[in-house]
């Protein structure tokens, strides 16, 4: 039934005049954060967020396609779908991380209460980390429940989301958005030494207050330089900066994992319309530090 459905509906898009074909469209329906960006064997992979049956949101899903060259895609069949309690109401963003030739991906598991009167930011949502791990990057065994809004710090509404998790000489690192429970927001970051055990490191946040919540965090180094690339939701606009529903930017960042300390510089715009939003980056099959966003937010 779904399956005629949908084969209706991919006939329908084929045929659309505004159909993109220079930048990548969900294949049906909806789509809006990259998500797992990861090379295996040679080949570029980028999952996405994924509504197959709705143009309007959705239920979430991690849509993929692969790529060698940037210019011919492939699609593939949804990789992750809500299965389990701790996902059931969305698998959420998050990326992929290749060690020892398994690839690691983790997500947030979306859980929204309907049972009675929520308020949806200190209560009434789960936010949780899950791990999967695949060989090929098409097939998986289970789902590994990493961290719960219970392990986040007091200090966090249920707003926490989007792990990109990132290795630093021998040890791994976790990022996270937030929403602080006074509406700030922020960072956090855990730490691993064998991608099993994650612990609790720091918080990073801004001096001056950007956005009550900053979705799909990363934290990435170019040649000698550290920068945190965050979406804060909630700038109020000045002039010509701010001008997007949600901005996408970055903060340059002093950090030293070992000390535990950090200081953030100005935080830049990487795209002052409305087009740009939710980025991710990798290393692609070209050795070339990558960004991916969702267009047209
Ligand atoms: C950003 C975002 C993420 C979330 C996902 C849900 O656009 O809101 O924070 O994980 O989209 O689709």
């Amino acid at each position: 039934m779904l399956r005629k459905k949908y084969i209706e509906l991919i006939n329908k898009v084929n045929t659309d005049p505004y159909r993109l074909h220079f930048h990548l469209m969900a294949p049906t329906g909806w789509l809006n954060d990259p998500n797992g960006l990861c090379v295996i064997k040679g080949v570029n992979h980028i999952y996405f967020q994924y509504t197959p049956f709705s143009a309007t949101w959705g239920l979430k899903s991690w849509g993929h396609y692969t790529t060698e060259n940037w210019i011919d895609y492939t699609e593939h069949p949804i990789f992750l779908r809500p299965s389990i309690a701790e996902d059931i109401d969305g698998v959420y963003s998050g990326s992929a991380l290749v060690e020892n030739n398994k690839i690691h991906y983790y997500y947030t598991g979306n859980v929204k209460y309907t049972d009675k009167k929520y308020d949806y930011i200190l209560n009434g949502r789960e936010q949780n980390v899950i791990e999967v791990i695949s060989e090929d990057g098409f097939n998986y065994k289970k789902k590994n429940i990493l961290l719960k809004n219970s392990d986040y710090p007091q200090n966090m509404s249920t707003h926490v989301r989007d792990p990109k998790v990132f290795k630093v000489e021998d040890e791994y690192f976790m990022i996270l958005g937030a929403r602080t429970k006074e509406d700030i927001g922020c960072a956090i970051l855990y730490k691993s030494l064998d991608l099993k055990k994650w612990e609790y490191f720091f918080e990073i946040h801004s001096e001056k207050k950007y956005g009550y919540m900053w979705e799909c965090c990363d934290l990435i180094k170019i040649e000698d330089k550290w920068f945190l690339i965050c979406c804060p939701q909630g700038v109020e606009q000045e002039g010509i900066n701010f001008a997007n529903i949600y901005q996408i930017g970055y903060f340059p960042i002093d950090i030293n994992f070992k000390e535990k300390t950090y200081s953030l510089g100005e935080f830049v715009e990487l795209d002052r319309g409305f087009d740009i939003y939710a980025p991710q980056t990798f290393i692609d099959n070209k050795d070339r530090n990558v960004l991916i966003a969702w267009m047209n937010s």
